[in-house]
């Protein structure tokens, strides 16, 4: 039985301060929450607040980013031992406004996800077609291309502890989310060729989250299909109480 994950990404939003605040507002409504992994990814300026504002609770650091090399004349870029330091146990990779305005590629995507794993860091490997690919037939292609070069050489003992997620562009911050049959369709696809590379058995632990418009209202119908295994949330991870809601949904879908 796979342990949903919900991570909620923050994006390029909160000073410090309101990253605290949301948190402390945040704790309380999901402290109850036993039977799933909650997540935030603030920006890289608001983590040590954040770190210790959790310290003690149920709900776990991630950053939005990750260099490959562990120190040098990278100017501008943070390891994965320096995310480690300051709590992060998550680090979401290649997500597609990375893709689209930061010149990631599949390449840096599996150079991260390796660094990430050698410093116990958990990757979180983003993938997904845009509405042009998705129109053009080509969604299984794309997100096929995504997975096998992002998690090219990892080991089953790494992949087991990756998460991937699916996030159609078109879905991103547009509030037309996918629908729970063609969320389910892309992560069975998924989970099929993980089953090929390593084993039934490996691909049966592999957590595939959804995200793209990810709301209280729709969370619980995408989290109930057999693949679905969460949900990584932007705009609605932003408020306490709608976050808390699509936390609150996954719980229930996993003790049912
Ligand atoms: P929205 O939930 O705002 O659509 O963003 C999804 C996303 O990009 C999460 O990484």
């Amino acid at each position: 039985m796979r342990t949903p994950i919900i991570v909620g990404n923050w994006k390029l939003n909160k000073t410090i301060r309101e990253a605290v605040s949301l948190v402390d507002s945040l704790q309380p409504l999901v402290a109850d929450v036993t039977d799933v992994e909650i997540v935030v990814a603030p920006v890289f300026t608001g983590l040590t607040a954040v770190a210790k504002a959790l310290a003690g609770g149920n709900i776990r650091l991630g950053a939005q980013d990750v260099f490959w090399e562990d120190s040098g004349a990278f100017t501008g870029e943070v390891s994965p031992g320096m995310l480690k330091d300051v709590g992060c146990d998550y680090v979401i990779i290649g997500h597609s406004e990375r893709r689209q305005y930061f010149s990631e590629t599949n390449e840096t995507v599996n150079r991260k996800a390796k660094a990430a794993h050698a410093h116990g860091l958990i990757p979180i490997i983003c993938v997904g077609e845009s509405l042009e690919e998705r129109e053009r037939g080509k969604t299984g292609a794309v997100v096929t291309d995504h997975v096998l070069n992002g998690i090219d050489g990892l080991t089953a003992d790494q992949i087991v502890s990756t998460v991937i997620a699916y996030e159609p562009v078109w879905a991103i911050g547009t509030g037309h989310n996918a629908t729970p049959n063609q969320a389910q369709e892309v992560h069975a696809l998924i989970r099929s060729f993980l089953s090929e590379i390593y084993s039934a058995n490996v691909a049966s632990q592999v957590r595939i989250q959804y995200g793209g418009s990810v709301k209280p209202d729709n969370a619980a119908a995408l989290i109930a299909q057999s693949d679905v295994d969460g949900a990584l949330v932007g705009t609605a991870s932003w408020e306490a109480e709608s976050f808390a809601q699509i936390v609150k949904a996954a719980n229930e879908a996993f003790l049912n």
